[in-house]
């Protein structure tokens, strides 16, 4: 495997791979079994695996965890090259941002709701980095985990509506064996925080569980909250029951359904979800 941290050295590697077919997995880094799993999909299905980790200071509202997300380098590069990546693309914010062009991306009204009301910019930074990254890369296929749902759902939206020439994956949500969904973020948790964080994707269970049986969002939304909040000291941020992709709360002749929830805990704030395929 490569490590390439300059925007010259990823385009020299690119150029020595041309004509191959590419699936590219960005991160933020300090990788666990989710981010794998992107990179066994995009090394099972392409000839070139190139994987990003950049913390992308866009994407991080003035009092977010930008200077403390957490950094492993030398056990990040470790993991992706046992995953068979071929090139580790670690740039530096100046290499990405090298001057401020005054020109944005507004994420528009798919990031008024879930994360984005209480992460305002958020997306737009997620946009901008991603509209970077797969112009340099060129990617066939893109992978994105489930995880984070919304951001895979405007993904998928700004991709279809601008023609970037890219296909993305979709991965499913990697859970840890008591249900909790891996995230870099989960260190944060005290040892007590980590044992009521499992009820995240419980009240989520219970919440399509009701749903199934009762067709009633708001019974729903309301059994999996209390869940939550009888359960678990965190803070919830939101529990809400909405079409997938569109992010719709009109539910009316929806096929999918995302049942998606965030909680804040004293020093992370974790996200899960559900999607539902309605029949
Ligand atoms: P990061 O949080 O590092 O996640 C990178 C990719 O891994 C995302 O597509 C995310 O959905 C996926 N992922 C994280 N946890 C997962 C899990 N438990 N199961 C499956 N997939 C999981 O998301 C970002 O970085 C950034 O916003 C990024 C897209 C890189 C742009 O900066």
């Amino acid at each position: 495997m490569k490590t390439v941290q300059t925007i010259n050295d990823l385009t020299n590697f690119l150029e020595c791979n041309k004509g191959k077919t590419i699936g590219f997995v960005p991160t933020m880094g300090y990788l666990h079994e989710g981010h794998l799993a992107l990179l066994n999909m995009a090394r099972e299905e392409n000839e070139i695996v190139v994987a990003s980790i950049f913390v992308n200071p866009a994407q991080f509202g003035p009092n977010e965890d930008l200077d403390r997300y957490p950094r492993d380098l030398e056990r990040d590069t470790m993991l992706a090259a046992k995953a068979g990546v071929d090139a580790l693309f670690v740039p530096t914010a100046k290499d990405m941002y090298p001057f401020e062009s005054g020109i944005t991306i507004n994420a528009g009204e798919l990031s008024n709701k879930l994360c984005g009301e209480s992460r305002p910019g958020h997306f737009d930074g997620v946009l901008k980095v991603i509209t970077k990254l797969f112009h340099l890369v060129q990617p066939t296929k893109a992978y994105f985990g489930q995880k984070d749902a919304q951001q895979l759902a405007i993904i998928e939206t700004f991709v279809s509506a601008y023609n970037f020439p890219v296909q993305i994956i979709r991965v499913s949500t990697v859970r840890e064996n008591d249900g909790l969904a891996k995230s870099s973020r989960n260190v944060f948790l005290s040892d007590s925080e980590r044992i009521e964080a499992v009820h995240l994707y419980e009240a989520l269970s219970i919440a399509t569980e009701t749903w199934k049986k009762t067709k009633d969002v708001n019974e729903a939304i309301a059994k999996g909250k209390s869940h939550i909040e009888q359960n678990t000291s965190g803070r919830i941020d939101y529990f809400d029951v909405l079409t997938y992709p569109n992010l719709k709360a009109n539910i009316e002749n929806a096929e999918q359904l995302l049942f998606a929830t965030a909680v804040f805990f004293e020093k992370a704030r974790l996200i899960d979800n559900i999607i539902v395929e309605v029949k």
